[in-house]
């Protein structure tokens, strides 16, 4: 008789279920501050509109690949914590991650040694210099400054292990196929194209052996460095990495944890401070969200516990990063309440 009661009552439960609408469902996971669907909808494509045409900045050509890429192309992706997803523009063109692979090499590193073990060896401080400097490497009391300079970065790529270089590297990249829930592979014309002209990485790597701040081969890392830089993403997959750590290292479309919790808001701060190098601080006045830029043009901002928005644009700024992008998500960020320094982001009036 109890066994019958259950069976109504669960295929009772089942048939409820299908009756709501799917929209319900998905609303009941998604952060009760997080802003409407049609609201963000309309502000993305209002930003896309109002920015397309500025033809400002340049694409970076020290990398010989990247002064060839379109500078043309231009895409928006946001994507939420509760896995909803919105697209204007050129979302499915690959281009190279460039440093934003620095947050998911930070994000492996503390998977595999702990965030104080990595907090010592690399540090989290921003250095007020250009994302290359070798100046920086010499004054900053640390020497690596922090993961997201390319000394910082490629001392953050010598920690992780494996018993050859191979065996490093593709693990990072299969991190970084866990973190998108999607396969990912390197563009072999920009590793090449990067591989042929990275002295001044060389050079860092070899300075960080002087001050025993590299560890692992210098050389061997910095060719890992470099492919990880060369992996292709696009815009969308992008905004996937970001929601993943928007929400609390669970990828919203494949449900996996793949990044620790507790390592979240690690990743996240140093974003905040050394996203946009030595541009972090202007970012962090105007818009308030964690960022990572990249030389080959993307921007990817995480608005917590809400989403990303990963933004494609070629031509940079001075300080490496895609001028697009940067009005894009600072016009979303601002009508959305996104700044994470707002208590109104929070929901409070
Ligand atoms: O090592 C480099 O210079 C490039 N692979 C990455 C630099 C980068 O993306 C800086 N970004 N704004």
């Amino acid at each position: 008789m109890k066994r019958t009661c259950l069976r109504i009552s669960l295929s009772l439960a089942v048939f409820t279920a299908s009756l709501i609408p799917v929209p319900l469902l998905a609303q009941e996971a998604r952060s009760p501050v997080a802003p409407r669907r049609d609201v963000v909808e309309a502000v993305v494509r209002e930003a896309y509109e109002k920015f397309k045409n500025d033809t400002s900045g340049k694409n970076a050509d020290y990398i010989p690949y990247l002064a060839q890429v379109n500078s043309k192309l231009f895409g928006v992706a946001l994507v939420t914590t509760d896995d909803q997803v919105l697209t204007v523009g050129d979302v499915n063109y690959s281009f190279s991650i460039q440093s934003i692979s620095k947050v998911f090499t930070l994000a492996l590193a503390m998977e595999e040694l702990g965030p104080d073990n990595v907090f010592h060896r690399i540090g989290s401080e921003p250095t007020g210099r250009p994302f290359n400097s070798v100046p920086a490497v010499v004054d900053i009391p640390t020497h690596t400054g922090n993961p997201l300079v390319n000394a910082g970065a490629i001392a953050t790529t010598s920690l992780i292990s494996g018993k050859d270089e191979d065996e490093r590297w593709n693990k990072i990249l299969a991190f970084y196929g866990k973190v998108v829930g999607d396969k990912l592979s390197l563009i072999e014309d920009v590793y090449k194209s990067e591989a042929a002209t990275n002295a001044g990485n060389k050079a860092l790597a070899m300075l960080l052996a002087k001050y025993d701040r590299i560890y692992a081969d210098p050389f061997e890392s910095v060719d890992i460095y470099t492919k990880q830089c060369s992996v292709g993403v696009n815009a969308l997959q992008l905004a996937r990495m970001g929601a993943t750590l928007a929400n609390n290292g669970v990828n919203p479309t494949t449900g996996q944890q793949v990044i620790k919790r507790e390592d979240v808001p690690y990743i996240l701060s140093t974003m905040t401070m050394a996203g946009l190098y030595d541009g972090s601080g202007g970012w962090a006045w105007h818009v308030g969200l964690p960022a990572k830029s990249g030389v080959g043009g993307g921007i990817v901002a995480i608005a917590p516990g809400k989403g990303a928005i990963a933004v494609f644009a070629p031509p940079l700024d001075e300080a490496g990063n895609s001028v697009k992008a940067q009005e894009v998500i600072e016009y979303v960020a601002r009508k959305l309440n996104y700044n994470l320094f707002s208590p109104s982001s929070v929901g409070l009036k």
